[in-house]
């Protein structure tokens, strides 16, 4: 296990299940739609979780990717979005998007993102995360596809950083507090 990690949250094995278990849900989900299904990844975090998920997913699926970051605390409409890449394309009515995250937080950026694709014209806008830390929410907001809910520790690992390290571990483990705090 890597120095920096107190205590590993969900290994290998779990993630696999979860991947399998929600790319099941999805393939049941979408199976007779008309539309083509997009999965969106958000930078950076995302990115190991929905290689692992997209290859399990028995359909058809198109992959794009966005980089978004969420304004502070005190923001909650829509336009408090900063959008560092934009999904460039002119289909949007034919596509059920879903958006597939590392982890919520406040909620802040998966809510403006939905909202945002919504009046971008998709089809429709699921969204779908790996983990979800609910006791930290400030709007209301409910992912439709959660692998795990997790308690409010700060954790790294499987695409998930701390000032960009600790993304290439294989699995998602909670951070030691020496590592961040007094800095
Ligand atoms: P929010 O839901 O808009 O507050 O933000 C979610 C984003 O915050 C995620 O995409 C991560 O980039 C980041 N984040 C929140 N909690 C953690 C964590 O425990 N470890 C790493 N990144 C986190
Ligand atoms: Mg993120």
């Amino acid at each position: 296990m890597n120095k920096d990690i107190e205590e590993i949250l969900v290994d290998e094995e779990e993630i696999s299940e979860i991947c399998r278990r929600i790319a099941a849900d999805i393939s049941e989900d979408y199976r007779n739609s008309e539309k083509k299904l997009l999965l969106l990844c958000i930078l950076k975090g995302s990115v190991v979780f929905m290689g692992e998920l997209m290859k399990r997913i028995d359909l058809p699926v198109e992959i794009d990717f966005m980089k978004v970051s969420s304004y502070g605390a005190g923001t909650a409409t829509t336009g408090n979005i900063n959008i560092h890449l934009d999904l460039q394309r002119r289909d949007m009515k034919d596509i059920d998007i879903i958006i597939v995250e590392d982890i919520i937080d406040s909620g802040r950026t998966l809510s403006h993102l939905t909202e945002y694709l919504r009046m971008k014209g998709a089809h429709s806008v699921r969204t779908c995360t790996l983990l979800d830390k609910p006791s930290r929410r400030e709007v209301d907001f409910e992912p439709d596809y959660c692998g795990k809910v997790i308690p409010d520790k700060f954790v790294v690992g499987f695409g998930l950083d701390y000032d960009e390290a600790y993304r290439a571990l294989p699995y998602v483990g909670i951070l030691k507090r020496e590592v961040y705090e007094g800095k």
